[in-house]
């Protein structure tokens, strides 16, 4: 690699989950930092940072078919942009990255971003590096402090996982569960509000397994976070994911009940409804205790929107077994949710199980379970018309003069009158479609 001009633009492209696009927003606020500034839309950046996801196949492929890209465009802008491979493909073949495309002149994973800045004080003078370590809390403290956020904000409180699914490859790129300290987000959550949030998801690859000490050195849950999160006076909503059901406990779902501010929504994965498949996937709940947790939050806030992730075609899944999701899809009646083909990792134990089911049989098996979550998230939708509700308005439209919020349960609801992002509007939910609903503005709601 040469040495170059320090970057001035940058751009940063997120790949993954929610998590993996906090990452993205913090190495922006770390280049920042250091003077470089977004490039503007439409043209060709000094520094790209691709921050990758691991979680299904072909994203190493994409991987290497983005940095061909990135090389080919620069050529033709006539410069090398400075590429930095971050995420969980970095953390996982970082090393085979950086023998593959000598084009990349930083491999960074999740655990170890903070770093980026003295990585790229080397790559300007020509030498590659290669960062993915996992040096437990470093990175939070090291980062730079917030400053503009938009109204909805992401705050990572917990990171990793130690559950193991058998399909997963979370527990090795992210590493073992840990949570941040409590007075650290309430500060930084602080800050968020400050810098404009009016909405905060809490995000965890496990996150209500979350647990800390509060100001008085009591021991404190996910719950307990949230009780203290709802006096910041200018936050008004509070959301977390994705939680475990596993890791839920008694307070969590009474908050459900108590806390205002915290949102009518949880993303509860259940990944299949036969309890063969989940023994095998390793997921220690079966599908009755399951609907059983979700009965006490339905007890505990009757409204709440429920949302879920499935996999169809785990090795060995016959068609009774997928017969089973079906029908634990149907027992639930989910507002949203995401649904995946089983897709093999390398070095998880699902990969070497017997017994792969055919992509055309899973094809088919998607279609079918999509076309049931589709029917019931459209039903939550219809069933939500002639409601009145708050809606924070996060963006405008695709339409001139429309703008588009987000309702208590998550639904996209547009409007077609002249408002503010950040505005939070009371309104009748007046006509649904399949994916958002239509607003009728009643009054701008005081926050
Ligand atoms: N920690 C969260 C989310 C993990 S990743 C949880 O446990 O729920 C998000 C989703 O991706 C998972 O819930 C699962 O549905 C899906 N997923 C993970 N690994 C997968 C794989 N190998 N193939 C297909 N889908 C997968
Ligand atoms: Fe992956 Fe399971 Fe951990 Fe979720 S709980 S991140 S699916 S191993
Ligand atoms: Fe992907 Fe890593 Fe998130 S694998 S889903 S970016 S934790």
């Amino acid at each position: 690699m040469k040495p170059t001009d320090t970057p001035k633009t940058y751009r940063v492209k997120s790949f993954g989950c929610q998590m993996n696009v906090y990452d993205g927003e913090r190495m922006a606020e770390l280049l920042e930092a250091k003077g470089i500034t977004p490039a503007p839309e439409g043209e060709a950046a000094d520094m790209v940072v691709l921050n990758t996801c691991h979680i299904r196949e072909k994203a190493t492929e994409k991987v290497y078919s983005d940095i061909g890209r990135l090389v080919k465009s620069g050529a033709e802008a006539g410069k090398e942009p400075l590429i930095a491979v971050a995420g969980c493909v970095a953390q996982a073949e970082g090393e085979e990255i950086m023998k593959r495309a000598p084009a990349v002149g930083m491999v960074v994973g999740p655990q170890a971003y903070h770093r980026l800045g003295d990585m790229l004080d080397r790559a300007v003078k020509g030498e590659r590096s290669t960062d993915t370590d996992m040096p437990e809390d470093a990175k939070f403290a090291a980062l730079p402090k917030r400053q503009k956020v938009s109204p909805t904000a992401f705050l990572t409180v917990q990171e990793g996982c130690d559950k193991f699914c058998t399909y997963c490859v979370v527990p090795y790129t992210r590493g073992a569960e840990i949570s941040r300290p409590f007075s650290d987000l309430v500060d930084e959550a602080a800050k968020l509000v400050d810098a404009g949030a009016r909405e905060i998801t809490l995000l965890g690859q496990n996150v209500n397994a979350w647990s800390g000490e509060d100001a008085k050195g009591h021991a404190v849950g996910l719950d307990g976070l949230i009780r203290e999160l709802a006096g910041l006076p200018d936050l008004q909503r509070i959301r977390y994911t994705t939680s475990h059901p596993n890791d839920v406990t008694d307070g969590l779902i009474a908050a459900h009940g108590e806390v205002d501010k915290l949102m009518p929504y949880l993303h509860l994965p259940v990944q299949s409804g036969s309890d063969r498949v989940l023994k095998a996937m390793n997921r220690s709940h079966t599908a009755e205790s399951y609907l059983k947790l979700l009965e006490r939050f339905r007890a505990a806030r009757p409204d709440i929107a429920l949302s879920g992730d499935f996999i169809v075609g785990f090795p060995g899944e016959t068609e009774a077994e997928f017969a089973q999701t079906l029908d634990i899809v149907d027992a639930v009646g989910y507002a949203q949710a995401f649904s995946f083909k089983y897709s093999p990792r390398p070095g998880t134990p699902a990969a070497s199980m017997p017994d792969h089911v055919a992509m055309e049989v899973m094809d088919e098996r998607l279609q079918r379970l999509q076309a049931h979550l589709n029917r019931d998230q459209y039903a939550f939708n219809k069933a939500s018309v002639g409601k009145t509700c708050d809606v924070l308005i996060e963006r405008k439209g695709r339409k001139p003069g429309q703008w588009l919020g987000k309702s208590p349960w998550l639904q996209s609801v547009f409007f077609d009158s002249e408002l503010q992002i950040g505005d939070t509007v009371r309104a009748e939910l007046v006509h649904a479609g399949p994916s958002s609903l239509q607003g009728r503005l009643l009054e701008h709601a005081v926050a």
